[in-house]
Formats: C-alpha cells, sequence, structure tokens
C-alpha cells in the first residue's frame, strides 16, 4: 500500500504536470509549521530559476488545479511560494479503512527476499547475565522481529562465550575441590556420569572464585591456561566436563531469556568453529593474505584513508592459539557457507567497535564474504545508574539482570496492588508484562549508541515517555472496546469514516503514520522510531478521549466511526508493541 505521504505527494505531482511543471517538484513533506497546514510542498520555490517565473505565482497555478482533487480540504499558495495543504478527512478515512483490511496495515516489506543474520545476546557461558547483556538481548530481539516484519528471513543466533579462558579456571578449580571424579583420571576409559557434578549456583560461585584466585596467583593461573590448552585440543575428560558447563549453564540462561520474551534461533557459540580455524588461517597464509609477524600470524587492515589507527587483525597468538579475532572471522566464514546470509547485523557493546572493524576489514580483504554482503555494527551505550556510572547494586557489585528484573517487578506489583483490586495472580501476572515493558521501553526508546539512566521511579510511571503508559493507553482503549461489546455491539461491524472532529482527524492522521515509520525504522535498524511513533500515537488518543464522548454519543454514526478508529489504533499499537518485544495486559 501507498505511504500516506506518497498518496499526498502523487496529487500534487500530477497538478505540477498539469499546470506544465516537472512533475518531480511536487513532492510533499509534513509541514513544519503545524499552525498554518497539515503538509507543504516547496516545489514552486525550487522551480522558479528554472522556468523564470515568481515561484508565488508557479505555487497559484498549482494551487488552481488542486481545487478539484479529492484530497485537499484547503491548498493555499503563500508568500514566498509554498503550497500549504490541508488533507480532506475523507481522504484520510479512505485511507485508514484500506490499511485495516491490508496485511500489516499496508506497510511496504522493503526486506522481502533478504536473509539476515543477527548476532546479539553473546553471554558468556558461566558466568552469570549482567546488565551489559541486557541491552544487546533487548534490542537484538527487537531489531529482529523489525526485520522480519519487513519480509525478511532473519535467524538470530545467541554466539556464546563458551571457548575461552573461563572454561579452563572452572575446570581448574573443580580439580582442586573435587580431584576424585573420573574427568582428572588420566587412565579413566568407561563412560562419565550423566550428572553434572555441579549445580547452576555452584558453578556461578566457582568462576568469580577461580578468577579472583587466577588474578593473584600466577602459578594458579598457569594451570588454568593448561587446562584450557588441554580442553581445546580435545582431552577427553575436559571436555565431558565442558559439556557439563555448557548444559548447566544453557538451561539457566534459556530461563532468563524466556522471561525476557527473547528467543534465538540459533544457539552456536564461539566453540563451534574451532575446528575450521586451522584450514582458514592456511588458506590467509597460502593466498598472500597473512604473514608472520614475530611470531603471530597477522593480516593488515589498514587503509590509506584511515584518520586514526587501525592495528593489523591477528588470527593467531605465537603460540597457535586462536583469538577473539579468529572466532568471529570463522564464524563469518560458517555463516557464508552454510546459510548465506545478504546480511549480518552485531548488537553488541560499541566498545567493541575497533574489534568489528578490523574483522569485517579482514572478512573482505581476504575474500570470506561476497562483496555485496552488508555487515552491520550496531553497538550500544552503557546503562547507567542515577549516578551516571555503570549501574551497579546497591552493595556496589556487578548487577545481575535476575536481580534487575527482580526489582522492577516489585515495583511494579506495588504499584499495580495499591491502584486497583484485581485477584492476586492476576496482579502478579500483570506486574510481570507491565515490568517487561518497562524495562525494554526504557532502553529501546533512546537510540541504541546512547548512554542511557536507568532510573526505576522514573521507567514505572504512567506518566510521560515510558512503557507503562503507553500500555495504560492501550488498556484503556480496550476498555472503551469492551464497554461497547458490552452495549450488545459489535466493533467487527463497524468502519471508520468522517466524523467533523478535529482530534479525531489529528488521531487518524498519527494511525495512518504507522506503514512509512515501519519501513523506516527498517531501513535504519531503529527501534526507537517505533517508540517515538507509539508515544505520539499514545498522545494523538489521550487527546481526543479527553475531548470527545465515545460511549455516551448520541450520534450513532460517529459512535460507530470513533470506535473503528479505536480498533484500529489498539491494532497499531500491538503490531509496535510486538516489534519492540512486549504486549499489554487485558487491564491494569
Ligand atoms: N561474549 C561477548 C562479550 O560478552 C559478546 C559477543 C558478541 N558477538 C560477537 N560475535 N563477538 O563481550
Amino acid at each position: 500500500m501507498k505511504k500516506l505521504l506518497d498518496h499526498i505527494s502523487e496529487e500534487v505531482k500530477r497538478a505540477f504536470a498539469e499546470a506544465g511543471y516537472e512533475e518531480e517538484l511536487g513532492r510533499v513533506t509534513v509541514s513544519n509549521r503545524p499552525d498554518l497546514c497539515e503538509y507543504q510542498c516547496n516545489g514552486a520555490m525550487a522551480g522558479a530559476k528554472k522556468y523564470r517565473k515568481a515561484p508565488l505565482m508557479i505555487a497559484g497555478e498549482v494551487a488552481e488545479k488542486l481545487r478539484s482533487s479529492t484530497a485537499f480540504q484547503a491548498v493555499d499558495a503563500a508568500a514566498p511560494g509554498f503550497l500549504n495543504l490541508k488533507v480532506k478527512e475523507s481522504f484520510l478515512a479512505d485511507y485508514l479503512r484500506e490499511m485495516a483490511n491490508s496485511p500489516k496495515f499496508g506497510a511496504e516489506e522493503a526486506g522481502a527476499g533478504k536473509k539476515i543474520i543477527i548476532d546479539y545476546g553473546g553471554p558468556n557461558v558461566a558466568k552469570p547475565l549482567h546488565v551489559g547483556h541486557l541491552r544487546s538481548a533487548i534490542i537484538g530481539e527487537s531489531v529482529k522481529r523489525i526485520c522480519r516484519f519487513a519480509g525478511a528471513e532473519v535467524i538470530g543466533d545467541i554466539h556464546l562465550g563458551d571457548w575461552g579462558l573461563q572454561m579452563g579456571l572452572i575446570i581448574h578449580e573443580l580439580s582442586l575441590r573435587k580431584p576424585e571424579l573420573p574427568y582428572f583420571d588420566e587412565e579413566f576409559v568407561g563412560e562419565y556420569p550423566k550428572e553434572a557434578p555441579f549445580t547452576i549456583s555452584e558453578l556461578e560461585e566457582i568462576y568469580p572464585t577461580a578468577s579472583g584466585k587466577s588474578k593473584e596467583d600466577a602459578a594458579y593461573k598457569e594451570k588454568a591456561m593448561e587446562a584450557t590448552f588441554k580442553l581445546q585440543n580435545g582431552v577427553r575428560g575436559y571436555r565431558a566436563l565442558w559439556d557439563h558447563i555448557i548444559r548447566v549453564s544453557v538451561a539457566d540462561l534459556k530461563k532468563n531469556y524466556d522471561r525476557l520474551h527473547v528467543e534465538f534461533e540459533l544457539w552456536k557459540g564461539e566453540s563451534d568453529v574451532q575446528d575450521r580455524i586451522p584450514a582458514m588461517a592456511e588458506y590467509m597464509k597460502r593466498e598472500g593474505y597473512a604473514y608472520e609477524s614475530e611470531g603471530a600470524l597477522v593480516v593488515d587492515v589498514a587503509e590509506e584513508s584511515d584518520t586514526k589507527e587501525i592495528p593489523p587483525c591477528m588470527i593467531l597468538k605465537s603460540d597457535g592459539a586462536a583469538l577473539y579475532n579468529t572466532t568471529d572471522i570463522a564464524t563469518i566464514e560458517e555463516r557464508m557457507e552454510e546459510l548465506r546470509p545478504d546480511e549480518i547485523i552485531y548488537v553488541v557493546d560499541k566498545r567493541q567497535e575497533l574489534h568489528f572493524e578490523q574483522v569485517f576489514r579482514c572478512v573482505r580483504k581476504t575474500k570470506l564474504v561476497k562483496p555485496e554482503t552488508k555487515l552491520k555494527f550496531l553497538g550500544f551505550g552503557t546503562m547507567n545508574g542515577k549516578d551516571g556510572k555503570p549501574f551497579k547494586t546497591r552493595d556496589g557489585g556487578v548487577m545481575r539482570l535476575e536481580y534487575l528484573l527482580e526489582e522492577v517487578y516489585e515495583e511494579m506489583f506495588k504499584k499495580i496492588s495499591e491502584s486497583r483490586e484485581m485477584p492476586l495472580e492476576e496482579a502478579e501476572k500483570t506486574a510481570e508484562i507491565v515490568a517487561l515493558s518497562a524495562v525494554k521501553y526504557g532502553d529501546l526508546s533512546n537510540q541504541a549508541p546512547k548512554d542511557y539512566i536507568f532510573d526505576i521511579q522514573k521507567f514505572t510511571s504512567s506518566e510521560g515517555n515510558t512503557g507503562v503508559y503507553l500500555l495504560y493507553t492501550m488498556v484503556r482503549i480496550k476498555s472503551i472496546l469492551n464497554k461497547y461489546a458490552e452495549q450488545g455491539k459489535s466493533a467487527a461491524e463497524t468502519k471508520i469514516t468522517v466524523t467533523d472532529n478535529e482530534s479525531a482527524k489529528e488521531l487518524m492522521k498519527a494511525v495512518a503514520g504507522f506503514g512509512a515509520m515501519a519501513e523506516n525504522a527498517y531501513q535504519e535498524t531503529a527501534p526507537h522510531k517505533i517508540c517515538a511513533y507509539m508515544y505520539d500515537l499514545a498522545n494523538a488518543f489521550n487527546h481526543f478521549y479527553h475531548e470527545t464522548k465515545i460511549l455516551t454519543q448520541e450520534d450513532e454514526a460517529k459512535k460507530s466511526a470513533y470506535i473503528a478508529l479505536l480498533g484500529l489504533t489498539l491494532r497499531v499499537m500491538e503490531t509496535c508493541c510486538d516489534l519492540l518485544g512486549f504486549s499489554a495486559p487485558e487491564r491494569m
């Protein structure tokens, strides 16, 4: 379906052509003087030189041609040569009726035919999820849904950090605590136990303890590195132990991501590509891309136009070990072979920008991606506390994800219990839904690369630009629609028509902007555009609601048109929520 603005532009373009001018001059934009008009066209000014005519005269002639158009209620030529436009409510009503009956509200599928991989989440096995991982999960999930809505085939890959020194640390610490386990017996040839020799809480304690010890005790660290080396070289007992660590961690991660309504199609990790690294390094050497420098294998990725230094990309360390770079490069090679994506989007902390710059340049130079494959780094900023420093627990520790969610949940539960009587079970369920929207909207409403302040009081407030305000608005609409049904009428039978109500018209324009917004959010990989749109839409609805008698409206035709408009508004808002990764409860 055509976007509203394109639809309007077409009318004006036709008028320019009819008046004898170049059609392209008729491009229309939303007015920057809403006190004067709704839309404007500056084409007469642009054409004045070419046609050697006063812009106001051109505008006047075009305005004349537009008088008969069914789209406009007012067309004025204003000095020095603007065309000021107001659309007819009937034009909007026609447009919205078509929208209501079109799949995806008529939004263009700008991503149709594309295959996109989104690399997000990126938790590290056996380390607790912290708030840094929260942003990746929230933003990545929304980007995934936006791309999917745009018609693309999208695959989300969690890309677990499951191969580094942290594994060796855990294994070494376990070997000290439980040396009797068969995993440490080199003679052992039997089957290893099915049960893991630790629980998730033990695992979460073991890692920080081991990491602390390794920082103080060089010999301990040496042993942990040795364990990592043995694991990476396939020592049987260590691999078996590693399997346990992965299984126990992944089960716990799934619980956390479920609570966030974040879902991955692929649970691959850094370990999955280790087998292909030797051949890849060999290929890079053979083709002359990689060379040895102080024992290490590197690829130069600096370019002449660089304004800052981009160091060479290291593929193998002098001891032959692979690095974070190597894993990411090998993962791209694997993805290209197995999935053939048109684009890969990385949702990672923006402090990793240089790493990805090197990786992207390296895979281009070594031809591991096709020239037309897009690689995009969507770097996000830090979530800070009210003191402007990275968010911490009350006692100054690293904030764990589950504690943070629990805190927001408690706050929401308190508010919901205070303001309304509902059965305990419903209050709990509602608080969970609303808390999630508070956290996600608080994050997504900021441009991803910016830092933001996590403020529980603000995020859970029902006033202002918050997820909770939006849900309140949606619940309000749901309640009106329910009451309409209780009057024995069917909302399904209503149609959007002209009501001669200014605030209804404003709401109609806001709803009509959905398609253009959704396409733009996809093109720019920008969930915050959906947030901004939803907020404007909610404001337009609330303004209408306060100005208008809806359920008590005597004119039945008007009432029915209002209900139809509210029905579409709600559906559009629900779609936006879904694109952001949360939903609205039935009541609050
Ligand atoms: N595990 C990494 C971390 O916690 C993030 C992984 C990001 N994705 C990637 N393909 N490197 O920092």
